[in-house]
Parts: structure tokens; sequence; C-alpha cells
């Protein structure tokens, strides 16, 4: 058995690794270059060019870009309009803007548990949690599987009053459920552009929907609530416009919408590299003592997002923490996904304690993300698997 790179043996990798990264072509750099030589770097042609993109890739008859995955949420959210005391159903384990929108709207986030298999928002546990104020619920779809709309769909058909399913859709740009893209699943989809997503701008979002009302508010609402943008104003040659109600600036540039453009020409090839990476992966767990793969639903194509992993405890000498010690000493830079919300002191005014969240709590204890991004080399993906071989052995009881 080899010593471990972290009691000082030699380190799988000279170099760290990285759990996500961007891939930026030539073609990318061109793309970005003539935005900046051109007229416009912001409310110009290449924002409205990767709008109509986004809604052909995800099957929309619209899409809304904004500055951040961030944004996207918040838009979507106030195009219904929240009051004080609305509430937001959102899962306990995603990243603390699917939440933190809805408090940016004066509405409540309501942590529901996930299921332990997949990781996905639990389709009872949002049944339990609906409310007279429940105004939406929002699937995320966690490391880029869509969560389970048709059931949430079914709970909101047998329920009186309606309210709204969303996506927080941040990881499953690519993705499909039952053959239906991501971004089409919900009533209206947010999407972000960050570096470590499927596609980057930069920093950036957007919000699908087939939805006339939501669209026209998201619009209204990432211009300060100007009901005509700048180019309109051009056309129509007047100066005037009209600010009805508050809104924010959201506006995406021309030159992120250049690269976000020029990345979506490229993510079938690159959903192709993550699933490959994402196979050899299975394989390698399938063999391995004390890890089990999260569970990805029958009728959903994963974008693999992130790669997550389930530690077995039982199986090992030691607990989560100093396996993730142990594969980064050995230059493996794995991430973990996501603290659950309800442990930040942020929301403790809600009242929500571990016990609320069994699953939640169970599973978080267990999960690590090993590395996965479309540029990574046959080389990077042979040492994730033999870090974590290593390391397995080393601790397997
Ligand atoms: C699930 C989820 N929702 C929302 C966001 C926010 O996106 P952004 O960083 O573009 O604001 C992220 C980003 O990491 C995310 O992972």
């Amino acid at each position: 058995m080899s010593k471990l790179a972290i009691y000082g043996g030699d380190p799988i990798r000279k170099t760290m690794l990285q759990y996500g990264r961007q891939s930026v072509s030539v073609k990318d750099i061109e793309a970005v270059k003539e935005v900046l030589l051109s007229d416009f770097l912001t409310t110009g042609p290449a924002v409205e060019k990767f709008e109509h993109a986004l809604a052909k890739f995800c099957g929309t008859k619209y899409a809304a870009c904004v500055s951040s995955g961030t944004a996207a949420l918040h838009s979507m959210y106030e195009s219904l309009e929240l009051d004080i005391g609305d509430e937001v159903i959102v899962p306990s384990i995603t990243f603390a803007a699917t939440a933190n929108a809805a408090l940016y709207c004066g509405a409540k986030p309501v942590f529901v548990d996930v299921d332990r298999d997949t990781l996905l928002i639990d389709i009872r546990a949002v049944e339990e949690n609906i409310s007279l104020k429940t105004k939406i619920v929002t699937g995320v779809d966690y490391a880029g599987q869509p969560a389970n709309y048709r059931s949430l769909y079914e709970l909101e058909n047998n329920n009186e009053p309606k309210f709204n399913i969303f996506a927080d859709a941040a990881h499953s740009l690519g993705a499909k459920q039952n053959n239906k893209s991501s971004g089409s699943l919900a009533d209206a989809s947010s999407f972000s552009f960050h570096p470590v997503k499927g596609i980057t701008s930069g920093e950036g979002g957007a919000i699908t929907t087939d939805n006339p009302k939501i669209y026209k508010k998201i619009k209204t609402f990432r211009n300060h609530g100007i009901n005509a943008d700048y180019r309109q104003r051009e056309d129509q040659a007047t100066w005037e416009y009209n600010i009805g109600e508050i809104g924010f600036n959201y506006r995406l540039s021309d030159i992120h919408a250049a690269l976000g453009l020029s990345q979506l020409s490229d993510i079938n090839l690159n959903l192709k590299k993550r699933r490959k990476i994402a196979q050899a992966y299975d394989r390698a767990i399938d063999n391995l003592t004390g890890v089990k793969k999260v569970k990805t639903l029958e009728e959903n194509d994963h974008s693999y997002h992130l790669y997550v992993i389930k530690l077995d405890l039982d199986k090992f000498k030691v607990g989560r923490y100093e396996f993730f010690q142990s594969m980064r000493a050995e230059n493996i830079g794995v991430n973990v996904h996501y603290v659950p919300l309800y442990r930040h002191s942020l929301y403790s005014e809600f009242g929500f304690t571990t016990k609320d969240f069994p699953n939640s709590t169970y599973v978080y204890e267990r999960i690590l993300t090993l590395p996965i991004w479309p540029g990574m080399t046959d080389d990077d993906v042979n040492s994730v698997i033999i870090a974590l071989n290593k390391v397995v052995e080393f601790y397997v009881r």
C-alpha cells in the first residue's frame, strides 16, 4: 500500500487539478474581439443573438439574458410580484442564491429535504411544506440532472391555490428529461454562465420561459424598470420612457454575450466530453469498496456540471473531512457541494434545524465532488481515479 501524500508520501499529481474550469477557444476570443471593435459594448445585437440561440437550444419561446445566475433567479422570482411573507420552497442542498433571491423579493425561503439517492428536491417534503402562502416551488437541477418536474406538476395540479414551478437550472444546460431540454421543463428556468458551468460568459445568466408575461416583466426588471430599452428609443427617435416599477441594472453586456454565444455553439462537444469522464468515474466506482454514485433518474440525460460521489462511512476508518484532505494532498481538487442552507447563520431566524432534514444531514456528511470539465486529459481523469483508489485502499476497514 503506498503512503498517502498527507502523511509524507508522493502525491499522485505534481500540480493541483481544479474541480471545474472554463474551456475558452480561439473562436471565443475572436467573437469577443469582434464586439470590442463594434459600435455596441452593451444593449447591442450580440445579446439578442445569444438570447435567440438559447431559446432555440432550450426549446422555449423566450430567453432573457442577465448579468449572473443570481440575477436570473431574482428576476424570475420578482416576475411574479411576490408579497412580503410569500413563500418559496427550495431544496436545502443548493447554492445559497436559490434561496437568497426569495429574500431579495421580501419572500420567505422554505427549505425542504432532498432525496437521499438523487440529492434532488424530495417530493414528499415539498408536499408537507406547501401552504396557502406558497407561490413558487424551485427545483434545483443538482449537479446537472433535472429535478423531478413531472411529480412537482402533479402536486401543483392537485393543489389549490396554484403555485409556480421554477427551475434553478444553473447546472443543467444541455441536460434533458424525457427528451425535453433543460430550460423547458418548468414555468421558467434560470441559468448561470459562471466559468465552471456548462458554458460561460465570464459572469452571466439567463431565464428561459414560454410565458410572455414572465418574459416581459424580466426584460423591464433587468433594465431599471424602464419600459423601452435604448435601442427601441433610438428606433422610435424618442428620448421618452416610463419607469412604472423598480428594477435593477442586471443587463448582460454584448462582450459577455458574444462569449456566451460562441461557447453555446460548442456545448454538444463539451457535453460529450463531460459524459465520457463521468462514464470513466462510474466504471471506476463500480469496482471500489465504500464509494457510491449519486443516482440518475431514468428519464434524465445528465449534463455533469458536477460529478458527486457518496462515501459509505461505515466502510472507512475516517470521515469525509480526512478523505477530502487526503485527496487534496494528492493534488486532486475535490470539493463539497453544498453546505446545506439551514447550517448557515444567515437563515437561523427561520428556525430550521438539522432534525428537519434527515436526508440532507445524512448525505452532507458523505458527499465529495470530483473534478470534471471538458479540457481534462485522459491523464487527468486517470489521476483522479488512481488517487481515489489510493485513498480508499488506505482508509478502508
Ligand atoms: C444552483 C445554483 N444556483 C445559482 C447560482 C448562481 O449563479 P451565479 O454565480 O452566476 O450568480 C449558482 C452558481 O454557482 C448555482 O450553482
